[in-house]
């Protein structure tokens, strides 16, 4: 494929008069020769066809003009010294996805009811093609996430990372944390087993003990004074509907502050200073 046909038709530069094969370019050597035999249909169509992505990704470009947007997003320039510990923010955004995309598939499946969830979830381990080992993704990729952004919290936190201009990233990283902590605890009674059962009340219960806050905080919990269908209803409905929106919308604020403030380098790279403040630096 011609590097010229991945740029859209409107900005390809124009050929210069005598040049390339446009109406003003230039003359056959020898007239005498015969043109160029003219491709069949098929072939042509099959020229066509192999440039199709390019030609819609060119239309969708042409009304958008998203390739300005990603350029800046994908070519932004990092700082020297940039490592491995800097994908541990990625790394937990692709754990997030991943939640999202196999939570998916096992609300299909689930029933949010004291008396069928455990069945249903029986039913997707046993029975759903494929159904053990998404629910496996989606249990063990859980506390996948609580260690990826544990890590990406103290890369951030041991470079430096939280100090001016990126306080507001930090503040926002912090509500993230605690938004995928209440993930883990919403999704961990699901199951509707007698761990799972126990282990919220002992949790709803801690929550309780907070001050002034903490009794509104577990009544809200359980939706209501005891612990029941209601609750379940209660905990599925933050899980998979309030916080994975939250979620996604404070990962894109995150994000877009990234772009817009750079990356810090790591702390043991010194900048250079111009070469008189550089000889007094000790
Ligand atoms: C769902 C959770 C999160 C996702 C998906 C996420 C994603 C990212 C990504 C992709 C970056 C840029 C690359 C990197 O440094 O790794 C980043 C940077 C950053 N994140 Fe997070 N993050 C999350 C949670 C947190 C938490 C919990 C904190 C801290 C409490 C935090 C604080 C920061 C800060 C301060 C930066 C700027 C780093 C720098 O300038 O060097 N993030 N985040």
């Amino acid at each position: 494929m011609k590097l010229d046909s991945l740029i859209p038709a409107p900005l390809r530069k124009p050929a210069k008069p005598g040049e390339g094969n446009g109406a003003k370019g230039a003359a056959p050597a020898d007239l005498k020769t015969a043109p160029p035999e003219r491709p069949s249909d098929a072939k042509r169509i099959a020229e066509r066809a192999v440039e199709a992505p390019v030609d819609v990704l060119a239309w969708v470009d042409q009304r958008t003009a998203a390739s300005g947007f990603l350029t800046g997003l994908l070519y932004r320039k990092v700082p020297k010294g940039t490592n491995w510990f800097y994908t541990l923010g990625s790394a937990t955004l692709f754990a997030f996805i991943a939640q999202a995309v196999t939570g998916v598939f096992l609300a299909m499946y689930y029933t949010p009811s004291t008396t069928q969830a455990y069945a249903s979830i029986a039913h997707i381990n046993n029975d759903v093609f494929l159904g053990q080992f998404v629910h496996g993704m989606h249990k063990w990729g859980s506390s996948l996430m609580v260690i990826l952004i544990f890590l990406h919290m103290g890369r951030t936190f041991f470079f430096g990372a939280y100090k001016y201009p990126r306080e507001l990233n930090w503040v926002i990283g912090v509500v993230l944390l605690i938004l995928t902590m209440t993930m883990a605890f919403t999704g961990y009674l699901l199951p509707f087993d007698q761990r799972s059962f126990w282990a919220t009340v002992v949790g709803v219960n801690i929550n309780g003990t907070a001050p002034v806050l903490g009794p509104y905080l577990s009544d809200f919990l359980r939706a209501g004074p005891e612990f029941g269908a209601t609750t379940l209803s209660r905990f599925y409905a933050i899980h998979m509907l309030l916080i994975p929106v939250l979620i996604a919308a404070l990962i894109t604020i995150h994000l877009y502050l990234v772009v817009k403030l750079g990356t810090t380098a790591p702390p043991w790279l010194k900048a250079k200073l111009p070469e008189p403040l550089e000889k007094e630096r000790v």
